[in-house]
């Protein structure tokens, strides 16, 4: 065979998320695609702040002696990371500098650098589930172990399932808050209880765990919540994040790595991570959108547009009886399936041209993932699908 077996078996393995794409696009066909109802993916459909245009046209005009799109020192420019880390000060309230800065080709990109400095083959990373279907992926890129730690049933930390899961492999425990696809933010509470737990074991096993925060919705919260630093929780931990989400930017590919100030091998750290970063193929980060973002540390998207699709989603969501947590940050919502299979809820759904995930793929059966990237008119449209699909879910049971 021309392609490995593992990746073979990954192709044939098609994420749910890959067949509803596939399956949305046939039917936009078919039926014009105002006719379809895609909640499928999680790509951000609000444009960049204006900003964004105002900074790039401005830095187009400027070609630094033709150096503009040179490479760079693999951690990025030096005073992108300056900029960085004093937003990323602010955000998380622990002063950190830019040289504990990394820039990367997006979260994914930061990931990938953060697991392959940290893992050696067999080495276990744990992950609240339901959990970011990429993630397994990830692990395994790298020659690790990828496993699921059961949850509370609002998504919140379980420390005690955490607790049972952490073994002598385990070096990883990878959290994602605001939480994709739960719309979940662990408080601070729950954050010390999981940083006191990985002290604990880190000293039980004579060896190092690390948390690691994956953070792209960082700044897509409602109801004034503020999602805590998990610096300030856990000494041994880095955080990977982009500006994919809160800027509109997933294309760009820019995002970093930020290290805690305080984690014991931070130089080794920043080291190992400057190495992946390039020797994966990454290189460094793109140079234009690096120049572009330390313009723009305090600016975002328009939240107040996602606040309000997820209040017209809701009580679609109500009237349909389909039960669900609030979520508090990111776009998505991860109601209960009203029957136990959630493919076949989702086969419902397709039926009135309404495309969701199943949960199963989030490794959570029984829920399905809508996304709210969507206008806020496709939301209201697909109401009466939603309470038909119920409808037939129910008369199915009976
Ligand atoms: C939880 C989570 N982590 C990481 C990523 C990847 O983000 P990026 O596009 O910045 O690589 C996504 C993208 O959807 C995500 O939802």
């Amino acid at each position: 065979m021309t392609i490995s077996k593992k990746i073979e078996t990954i192709m044939a393995s098609a994420s749910f998320i890959r067949k509803m794409f596939e399956e949305g696009a046939r039917l936009k066909a078919e039926h014009g695609a105002e006719n379809v109802f895609d909640f499928s993916l999680g790509n951000p459909n609000l444009p960049p702040p204006p900003q964004f245009d105002e900074v790039v046209n401005k830095l187009m005009q400027d070609d630094r002696g033709g150096m503009m799109h040179g490479y760079m020192p693999q951690p990025g420019y030096p005073f992108v990371r300056d900029k960085v880390a004093a937003g990323v000060s602010r955000e998380q309230g622990v002063q950190i500098s830019g040289s504990e800065v990394i820039m990367t080709c997006g979260a994914a990109g930061a990931l990938n650098v953060i697991l392959k400095a940290l893992l050696d083959p067999g080495d276990e990373v744990l992950s609240p589930a339901p959990c970011f279907v990429e993630y397994k992926f990830y692990a395994d890129n790298h020659g690790g172990l990828f496993k699921t730690v059961g949850t509370r049933a609002d998504f919140t930390l379980d420390i005690d399932a955490m607790a049972d899961a952490i073994g002598s492999k385990t070096k990883v425990v990878l959290i994602n808050s605001p939480h994709n696809p739960t719309g979940q933010i662990y408080n601070k509470e729950s954050l010390d209880a999981l940083g006191e737990l990985l002290e604990r074991k880190s000293r039980e096993l004579g060896r190092t765990l690390y948390l690691i925060s994956d953070e792209p919705y960082r700044k897509i919260v409602y109801d004034d919540v503020r999602v805590p630093s998990i610096f300030n929780s856990y000494k041994e931990s880095i955080v990977a994040t982009s500006y994919s989400k809160d800027l509109s930017l997933p294309g760009e590919r820019i995002g970093f790595v930020a290290i805690n100030p305080n984690a014991s091998y931070s130089k080794d750290l920043i080291e190992g991570m400057t190495l992946t970063n390039r020797i994966l193929g990454f290189v460094n980060a793109p140079a234009l959108m690096q120049r572009a973002i330390a313009e723009l540390q305090e600016e975002s998207v328009d939240i107040s547009i996602y606040e309000q699709r997820r209040k017209v989603f809701c009580e679609i969501l109500d009237e349909a009886g389909l039960e669900y947590v609030m979520p508090k940050g990111a776009f998505y919502l991860f109601p209960k399936a009203p029957v136990a299979d959630d493919v076949e809820f989702c086969r419902l759904l397709l039926e009135e041209k309404i495309l969701a995930v199943p949960g199963r793929d989030f490794g959570t059966p029984g829920h399905i993932r809508l996304a709210f990237s969507v206008n806020e008119q496709v939301i209201s449209a697909a109401a009466d699908g939603f309470k038909r699909a119920v409808a037939k879910a129910k008369r199915e049971c009976d």
